[in-house]
Parts: C-alpha cells; sequence; structure tokens
C-alpha cells in the first residue's frame, strides 16, 4: 500500500526524535513493503521565522492532502516573548482546530522493566495501563472572549469556558468506545461542583451511558483526579476529560511512565474502530526541550510509539503497529536506555543510537531476514 504522511519536525529537539521515528517507518516500509511518501513542512518557531507566522495556509493544506500527520513539536524560549503576536503554540493550535482533532488520546503505560524509574513507588505504579481522552479543540484554549485589555483600575485579562452539547457528547463517545475496547470503565472527569460547562458534561455523560450497558461510568471531579492518579493510579482505564484538564492531567499521569519521552499521543478527528481507519495527527506529549536539542540526548520512544498509532488508527496497519511496539520493548528489555530513563546497569544511548537501535529490531524480526 502507499500512503501519504506529512512531516512537521518543529522546533527543539522535534526534528531529532522525528528524524528518528521516520528511520523506523524505512524500517517498517522495508519488512512489510508499504510505500511511504514523507512531505515536510514547517511549523511553530520555526515557521516564525520563515514566514512570520506559526502555521502557513500551506502547511495545513499539506496535512488536509495527507492520510496522516507526524509533529515533533513546537516551541523555545527565542519566541517566548509573553508580549509576542505570534507565539509556536498556535501552529499547533491552529492545527488542532484546522484539522477538526477533537480527540486526544495519551496512552500512559508503565512498563515493568521502568517501574524503578520514577519517583512514585514501584508498588504504586506497577500495572499502571490507562488512556486520558483530551478534548482539544474546545474549552478553555478556543472560548471567546480571549483577550486582554487597560482599565481605569489596571489591565484585565478574559478566557472563556465553553462547550456545545455536540463537543462534549461526541468526545464522551470516544472515551465509552475506548473503553469499550479496553478494561469496560470509563472515568468522567469535570469540576461540576463548580462549573455550569462541567454540570451539562456530567449531564451528559450519565445520558449517555444507558447506550454502553457494558461500560462501567464514574465521575470524578478534577483535584481529586489529580489525587488518585499518584495514589491508585492502576485504578484508572480510560479517563475523558476537556481541554484544560486533560493538559494538566496528562503531564501529571506522564511521571507515572518515569519520563514524558516515553508517551505517545493521538489526535484524532472522528471516533476509533477497529478496521475504520481515520485521519490523525500524532506527537510526543513532550515538549520542544529546548535545552537538550542539538545533543544527540532526547529519548525518540514517545514519537516512535506516537507513530505506532498512527499506524493502527490512521493507517489500518496494526500488525505492523505491533510490531514497532514490539521493538521498542525489545531494546529496553536488551538495557538500551537515554538519559531520561537511564539507571543503573544499563546502557546509555543517545537519540540517533536508539532509533537506530529500534530499527534494526523491525528489520531482524521479520520473518524473512536471514536470521
Ligand atoms: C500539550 C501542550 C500544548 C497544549 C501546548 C504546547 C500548546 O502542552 O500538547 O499538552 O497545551 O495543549
Ligand atoms: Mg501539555
Amino acid at each position: 500500500m502507499k500512503f501519504e504522511l506529512a512531516i512537521l519536525p518543529g522546533d527543539g529537539i522535534g526534528p531529532e526524535v522525528v528524524a528518528e521515528t521516520v528511520k523506523v517507518l524505512q524500517a517498517i516500509s522495508s519488512r512489510f513493503g508499504h510505500e511511504f511518501d514523507l512531505h515536510y513542512g514547517d511549523i511553530g518557531g520555526i515557521a516564525i521565522d520563515r514566514y512570520g507566522v506559526a502555521l502557513t495556509a500551506e502547511t495545513l493544506s499539506l496535512c488536509q492532502s495527507c492520510h496522516a500527520v507526524l509533529l515533533g513539536a513546537v516551541g523555545g524560549p527565542k519566541w517566548d516573548d509573553p508580549l509576542a503576536k505570534v507565539r509556536p503554540e498556535d501552529g499547533l493550535l491552529g492545527l488542532r482546530k484546522g484539522l477538526r482533532l477533537f480527540a486526544n488520546l495519551r496512552l500512559v503505560k508503565v512498563l515493568p522493566i521502568l517501574v524503578n524509574s520514577t519517583t512514585i513507588k514501584p508498588e504504586v505504579i506497577e500495572g499502571v495501563d490507562l488512556v486520558v481522552v483530551r478534548e482539544l479543540t474546545g474549552g478553555l484554549y478556543f472560548g471567546r472572549p480571549k483577550k486582554r485589555w487597560q482599565t481605569s483600575r489596571g489591565r484585565r485579562a478574559v478566557d472563556t469556558l465553553s462547550y456545545s452539547e455536540h463537543e462534549i457528547e461526541r468526545i464522551l463517545c470516544v472515551g465509552f468506545e475506548l473503553a469499550r475496547s479496553r478494561r469496560k470503565k470509563l472515568t468522567s472527569v469535570d469540576k461540576a461542583n463548580v462549573l455550569e460547562s462541567s454540570r451539562l458534561w456530567r449531564q451528559l455523560a450519565i445520558e449517555l451511558a444507558p447506550r454502553y450497558p457494558d461500560v462501567e461510568l464514574e465521575h470524578l471531579l478534577v483535584d481529586a483526579c489529580a489525587m488518585r492518579l499518584i495514589q491508585r493510579p492502576t485504578q484508572f482505564d480510560v479517563i475523558v476529560t476537556e481541554n484544560m484538564f486533560g493538559d494538566i492531567l496528562t503531564d501529571e499521569a506522564s511521571m507515572l511512565a518515569g519520563s514524558m519521552g516515553m508517551l505517545p499521543s493521538a489526535s484524532l478527528a472522528g471516533i476509533p474502530k477497529e478496521g475504520h481507519p481515520i485521519f490523525g495527527l500524532y506527537e510526543p506529549i513532550h515538549g520542544s526541550a529546548p535545552s537538550r536539542a542539538g545533543k544527540n540526548m532526547a529519548n525518540p520512544i514517545a514519537t516512535i510509539l506516537s507513530l505506532a498509532m498512527m499506524l493502527r488508527y490512521s493507517l489500518g496497519l496494526g500488525e505492523e503497529a505491533t510490531a514497532v511496539e514490539g521493538a521498542v520493548g525489545h531494546v529496553l528489555d536488551q538495557g538500551y536506555r537515554t538519559y531520561d530513563v537511564m539507571a543503573s546497569g544499563m546502557t546509555l544511548v543517545g537519540t540517533r543510537e536508539m532509533g537506530d537501535l529500534v530499527s534494526a529490531e523491525i528489520v531482524a524480526q521479520s520473518p524473512l531476514s536471514p536470521c
């Protein structure tokens, strides 16, 4: 099969982790015989430097013309002025909105061999395997009014948390569907004791539940969820929540897995179902880590695992996705670690070496390979 892919490396460590992921894609191509046409575009700070905007119309239409998008990371101190008219993050937000990627799936799976690389007790995180379904194109990030202005009593600013029934329902459905395909437990996270939008959210979750009788639905306030994630994270299967809550909770949840460098994400334009590939954008959940950029240090695994999600959800290549995940697991089993998950007795490798190891493993697994 032939696939068209948009590749947006972005800023900081983005280009490095994307380059390693492209190597892995080539390994998949040679093992399984697929053809991937790669179309590179600019996003974030690099686009601001080149064109004065974080997302050009060309990049957006490039993405629209492809089967899926792979993104590295955006941002860096160079573009961090709070008074700046354009910010690298605008590129990412514009892409999410412009491509209607309303469902963000963030997987947090603690690999047994990494239980000792976190600051949390191994017995608490052993067996953690959860997904956060974050609403991605609504809420505080996009609500209007959103502005800053001068008043006679000083400066003032406003952001708006607004959701329509349609927006809430479709993301809840993603949560229910995903829970149905996993351990059948859905935790809907809101702040219904304070926020009107959360009360609508909770009501819609209750109304939808009878359509999914096989899924156990629980409601949790976001502050309690933050606590429970650290206290008893194995209790969670699928968490579904609004944009801003999801942003915060997924950074917290990533610490369960030892490093943000391990966690992939998918941003989808529809409800993922077995056998029905849907358009999506795939990126690691970590940022551009400017202080690590250009040093061959960054962990490319989050991006490589994001590629696995792309193969599964947007290209309908489940076996290939499993091959990527298996190769990553095998390389970690052999003791190779980037600095962020390094532990005593392990072998420290750089970004490029990790990419090479995973790619070689994919080719080596091939039933046609001589070994
Ligand atoms: C994320 C990031 C983004 C977000 C930033 C870079 C705009 O933190 O993907 O979690 O807040 O959504
Ligand atoms: Mg974030």
